[in-house]
């Protein structure tokens, strides 16, 4: 059996069961997660042959950083119920890989401590109401060495779970999250999500970090070009691994409209969602992503085996899609092109 299919099975024997089903659940009636991974496996090749293919590179730049295979490990919380290190631990395997870490706005580890690791990370925030709570998180994290800031924008409210009995929230410790919240003495609001955002807010975030922005939730063309004629670097195309509007579309079926609309501009297209395979990084990448993030896999394997369960996640991932490659017939990410694929979803 291939090892990362592994993974969830073996981490859930060593996580609370409350806190295993807080990692892989989706929101409401979990239509949308359910439907991710099958939405990548739902697509059909057109492989090339007769192409030389003897050497495969597949390496690229994700807003200018290198990185050694083109798949970056999503923002995702409570990294300390995993491994006591967390995020540092998180981050340690990813460097290994050469590659770039999400790190959530709720994070367990400080951003001083993450930017000793030396290893790239980029700052996922959520602009919460009172927004001076928010630019001393910016300014901690320029401080720490964010390369980027990621705005998740599918989250005006926090997606309902449908829990039953003890949840992650009853066992959650002080330390396992919001380790970056600036000192105050905050009520509950000033801590609530601001839901009045629009796209000028690209703009401010560009301005008060110096860093380029990643616009992430982003499941519609329109939306896309909202994004980067206000300034975004890049877009996510996530439906936030289906834990926040359920029965949101499959990102699968997403990333095509989205990057035909930021073809040929300088705005860079990411995808995540149900991404387990080499083949869906194939898809993806050909669909026209710069790179692919995972979500889920990456505290599976981190439970599981810790800072090297990551990196060995990131390389096989690697791995395979240095395979797919072969067998599509390209040799380089960059070269391939939507006529790879054949669509199997009724629009
Ligand atoms: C997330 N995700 C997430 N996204 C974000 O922008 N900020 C966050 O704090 C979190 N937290 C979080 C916690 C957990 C437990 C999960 C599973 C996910 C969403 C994440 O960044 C990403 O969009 C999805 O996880 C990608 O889907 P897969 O790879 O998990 O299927």
């Amino acid at each position: 059996m291939r090892w990362i299919d592994t993974l969830e099975a073996a981490a859930a024997e060593n996580l609370p069961e409350a806190v295993h089903r807080y990692f892989r659940q989706g929101s409401a009636g979990g239509i949308s997660v359910s439907e991710a991974v099958a939405a990548w496996s739902a697509y059909r090749f057109r492989p090339r042959v007769l192409n030389d293919v003897s050497t495969v590179e597949i390496g690229t730049t994700a807003l200018g950083t290198p990185v050694d295979v083109p798949v970056l490990v999503a923002p995702s919380t409570m990294h300390r119920m995993a491994d006591p290190d967390g995020e540092v631990a998180m981050a340690k395997g990813v460097g290994a890989a050469n590659s770039i870490i999400g790190i959530s706005s709720n994070a367990g580890t400080t951003f001083a401590d993450l930017g000793a690791t030396g290893v790239p990370w980029w700052l996922q925030i959520y602009i919460v109401r009172n927004r001076q709570i928010t630019e001393r998180m910016l300014d901690a994290a320029v401080e720490g060495g964010a390369r980027a800031v990621v705005l998740t924008v599918d989250t005006p409210v926090v997606g309902r779970k449908e829990d039953v009995g003890e949840t992650v929230w009853d066992l959650v410790q002080p330390g396992h999250l919001l380790a970056n919240l600036p000192k105050g003495d905050w009520a509950e609001a000033d801590l609530a999500k601001a839901d009045d955002l629009n796209p000028d807010v690209i703009g401010w975030l560009a301005e008060r970090t110096g860093l380029p922005v990643v616009v992430k939730g982003v499941l519609r063309g329109d939306d896309a070009k909202r994004c980067a004629d206000a300034g975004a670097a890049g877009v996510i195309v996530s439906n936030h691994g289906g834990r926040q509007l359920d029965g949101s579309i499959p990102t699968a079926q997403a990333l095509p409209e989205v990057a035909e609309v930021l073809a040929g501009t300088s705005t860079e297209v990411y995808v995540d969602g149900g991404i387990r395979r080499g083949e869906h990084i194939l898809a993806a990448l050909a669909l026209g992503a710069r790179a692919v993030f995972i979500g889920r896999p990456a505290l599976w394997a981190l439970t599981v085996a810790g800072s090297s369960g990551v990196t060995r996640l990131l390389t096989d991932l690697a791995t395979e899609l240095d395979h797919c490659l072969r067998l599509a017939g390209y040799r380089h990410p960059t070269a391939l092109t939507p006529d790879l694929i054949t669509r199997r979803f009724a629009d």
